[in-house]
């Protein structure tokens, strides 16, 4: 694969007609929303295409709102594919619909093994297991939705180091919704969102010069939860304050207006899933070079 690669699902079936987090509120979502709601889709994908991606679509399924973040439905990397099991009764019925999703991009070549996780362990894949292409380790967040012990599952099939990372609030209730490690070494986070260990572990190994840290607005935008291809950050609508901590340090935003989606809780980066990544990409980036 020469290009990122991207999974994203048909918005056809999307609505917010549950209260699995604390941004969901069912009595809010209308018609318009919906409509909103292709439309913002599609203006993801193309500002995904535009970064240089390809894009391909899961097709939607009546009674599975959120099938829509493609990002819980594994972790993959190198080819390998960390199937995952969902904490709420409301999104498990989307794990057969990915996981035949996932054989079939299996014989096509896209990826070559799906793994499953031990039963009694929850998991919502990539995003609560965040692979940093820099330091070659994933971010794993825990305690909302996914297991504690589910780290130790992410650490074996992928033969890679995991920090765990637990999270403190139901606010912030994915690793993804408050941290985003970004090319080159910097980490986009929103440090309320994590208990004290957590945070040391962040400040271990992240230097202060490479921490970005989100404010509550920024935060609250969904704007970490972001998609980052080099120097270019695909977001939901950015605060001011935002785009300006980002360009001074030479990242380029792309904003997408996304607020149908975050009505559920989510944003850029849960909408999609990356496929390709390997354990060598950033050393082939810096043989590039
Ligand atoms: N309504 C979805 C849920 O609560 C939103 C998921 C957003 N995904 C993410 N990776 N943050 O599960």
């Amino acid at each position: 694969m020469d290009r990122p690669f991207f999974l994203m699902t048909d918005p056809a079936c999307f609505d917010v007609s549950y209260r699995i987090n604390p941004w969901m509120k069912p009595e809010a979502w209308g018609a318009a929303d919906a409509a909103a709601a292709s439309a913002a889709s599609r203006s993801l994908r193309t500002a995904l295409e535009a970064a240089g991606a390809h894009v391909e679509t899961v097709g939607a399924v009546r009674g599975l709102p959120d099938l829509v973040f493609p990002a819980n439905a594994a972790v993959v990397l190198d080819g390998k594919v960390l199937l995952a099991r969902f904490r709420h009764p409301e999104r498990q019925g989307e794990e057969p619909v990915f996981r035949a999703a996932f054989q079939k991009l299996k014989a096509r070549g896209v990826v070559d093994e799906l793994i499953d996780l031990p039963e009694g362990l929850f998991h919502e894949g990539a995003g609560d297991a965040i692979w940093d292409a820099e330091r070659r380790l994933f971010w794993c967040g825990y305690g909302p939705r996914s297991s504690k012990g589910a780290v130790a599952v992410v650490k074996r099939a992928f033969g890679q180091e995991t920090v765990a990372l637990e999270l403190a609030t139901e606010r912030f209730y994915h690793l993804d919704t408050c941290f985003c490690p970004l090319a080159g070494g910097k980490v986009l986070y929103y440090p309320p969102a994590f208990t004290p260990a957590a945070l040391a572990a962040i400040h271990a190994r992240v230097a202060e010069h490479d921490r970005i840290e989100a404010s509550d607005a920024e935060a609250a935008a969904f704007c970490v939860n972001a998609v980052n291809l080099g120097a270019q950050i695909v977001m939901a609508r950015a605060p001011q304050s935002l785009r300006g901590k980002l360009t001074a340090r030479d990242y380029r935003l792309a904003e997408v207006d996304l607020d149908p989606f975050i009505l559920s809780g989510g944003g850029a980066y849960c909408m999609t899933l990356r496929l390709d990544r390997t354990t060598r990409d950033a050393a082939l980036r810096y043989a590039a070079e």
